[in-house]
């Protein structure tokens, strides 16, 4: 019996409710009664019910499942997001206090994490093509970051970015090892890639040690779903480290959407995702034959040593088009078409391996109805590739030190007392605890008014 089978059984058999959660399964009320078949699922840990941080019963029947699918040493579930699985896996791999090496491209769920955690890092930048929107982490690079830094506890990549590229983690893996660092990697948007073409680029498959789902982002699963993987550590061990950091009422609903999109990523996903890629080809095509968009991933690409693409993220960039994607995003709305992000140069749209085929060629057809070139100049990206910071504090320090907000432009050399992450390229630029430079702010005084510094 796995989770949905437990708790179905669990609703037909118990009549009275008396524990939490307060509605006790009842959706009798005008206000609640859009709510009336999930409330039933919703309970909370009895005798009856199992625990999803010390399973024993039916939970602990679909993780067995989930980690055999995997073929991981044991994959969990995360009722907290790829947040919480992030905390757990530097948690586990780094522990307190330690250095660590972080790929600057990472998502501020590890930058909050190095807080909790009074992680000192070591930061990787990108390397970048023609395109600032494809950069990818180099393996040699990382190679001497590691020789420079024997003391580090573990390695932390971003893969794939927001904009569905994908490092050579296979040689990244293998790089840390040569070097004995235990391998993280935030697969937060790629979860579908396990039924891609035999997993070739999913992160467990390639060699990390930990590799997190956050299955909710690309599959069809609860706001809150995911999954940590570990090659090294055992689920107990998971469990326990997992939580520190988690609330102690993990939603049940959330564990049944975790434990139903697994079901559907063993029998209904390959399928699928062949289809959606189909779809995608023909969408690039036409996109690329009737405008000057490029469409940079989406469909099936060409791979190259350093980079693959994902080929259900559609990310467009109109920067040959004169026309702002964000406000092409903006006309989107009012046919009924949300996106899931726009700056002014690139649209990323997350594609459901549920959608209708049609409604992706949909998409395109109102976007080329609609454009029109305004001659939109675009962020010039080449300059913040060359930014770089010393840091005066920890992250943890720096988020715990008494701060003051002050004009950003008189704030050269001192201490910033936060995270700015402007978009474009959707990446912290400057962190709590770095020194100011003149070149920031330069490149951001126009975007950006105030500060808080330290
Ligand atoms: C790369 C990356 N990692 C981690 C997260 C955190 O994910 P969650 O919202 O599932 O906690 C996000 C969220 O957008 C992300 O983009």
């Amino acid at each position: 019996m796995y989770i949905y089978e437990g708790l179905k059984n669990y609703t037909e058999n118990i009549k009275y409710r008396f524990h939490m959660p307060g509605h006790g399964g009842i959706s009798d009320s005008h206000v609640l009664h859009e709510l009336s078949q999930i409330l039933k699922y919703d309970v909370t840990e009895t005798p009856l019910t199992d625990n999803l941080y010390n399973p024993e019963g039916f939970i602990k029947i679909s993780e067995e499942r989930i980690t055999k699918g995997y073929e991981s040493r044991a994959s969990v579930i995360s009722a907290g997001g790829a947040t919480l699985c992030i905390n757990t896996a530097l948690a586990l791999a780094a522990g307190e206090g330690k250095k660590i090496i972080v790929d600057r491209r990472c998502h501020k769920s590890v930058f909050n994490s190095m807080v909790l955690l009074d992680l000192k890092p070591v930061y990787i930048y990108p390397k970048y093509t023609e395109n600032p929107a494809v950069n990818y982490i180099d393996c040699a690079e990382l190679d001497n970051i590691l020789y420079e830094n024997e003391d580090a506890a573990c390695v932390i990549v971003t893969n794939p970015t927001y904009y569905g590229i994908m490092n050579n983690v296979k040689v990244l893996s293998e790089v840390c090892r040569k070097h004995n660092k235990l391998f993280i990697v935030d697969n937060a948007h790629g979860s579908h890639l396990i039924k891609w073409e035999n997993a070739k680029l999913h992160p467990l498959k390639q060699g990390a040690h930990f590799c997190i789902d956050s299955l909710h982002k690309t599959l069809p699963a609860l706001t809150g779903g995911a999954l940590l993987h570990s090659a090294v550590c055992d689920s107990a061990d998971i469990k326990k480290a997992m939580s520190l950091f988690g609330s102690t009422s993990p939603s049940y609903l959330i564990s049944l959407s975790v434990d139903l999109c697994c079901r559907f990523i063993e029998s209904e996903l390959e399928e699928r995702l062949i289809e959606k890629t189909d779809a995608l080809d023909k969408v690039k095509e036409f996109i690329e034959k009737n405008s000057d968009i490029s469409v940079i991933c989406g469909g099936r690409q060409e791979e190259s040593y350093n980079f693959a693409k994902d080929p259900l993220r559609l990310t467009l960039d109109f920067y040959n088009s004169g026309v702002s994607a964000f406000n092409m995003a903006q006309i989107l709305l009012k046919e009924g078409i949300s996106v899931e992000m726009p700056d002014d140069r690139y649209m990323v749209l997350i594609v459901s391996p549920l959608i209708n085929q049609n409604n992706i060629m949909s998409f395109a057809k109102t976007l080329i109805k609609n454009l029109r070139n305004n001659n939109q100049s675009f962020f010039e990206y080449n300059d913040i590739q060359k930014l770089r910071f010393k840091a005066a504090l920890s992250p943890r320090m720096a988020a715990f030190a008494p701060k003051r907000k002050i004009s950003f432009t008189e704030s050269e050399g001192l201490v910033s007392g936060e995270d700015i992450t402007p978009y474009p390229p959707g990446i912290p630029i400057i962190t709590k605890g770095e020194i100011i430079t003149s070149e920031l702010i330069e490149l951001y005084k126009d975007r950006i008014k105030t500060i808080e510094v330290i």
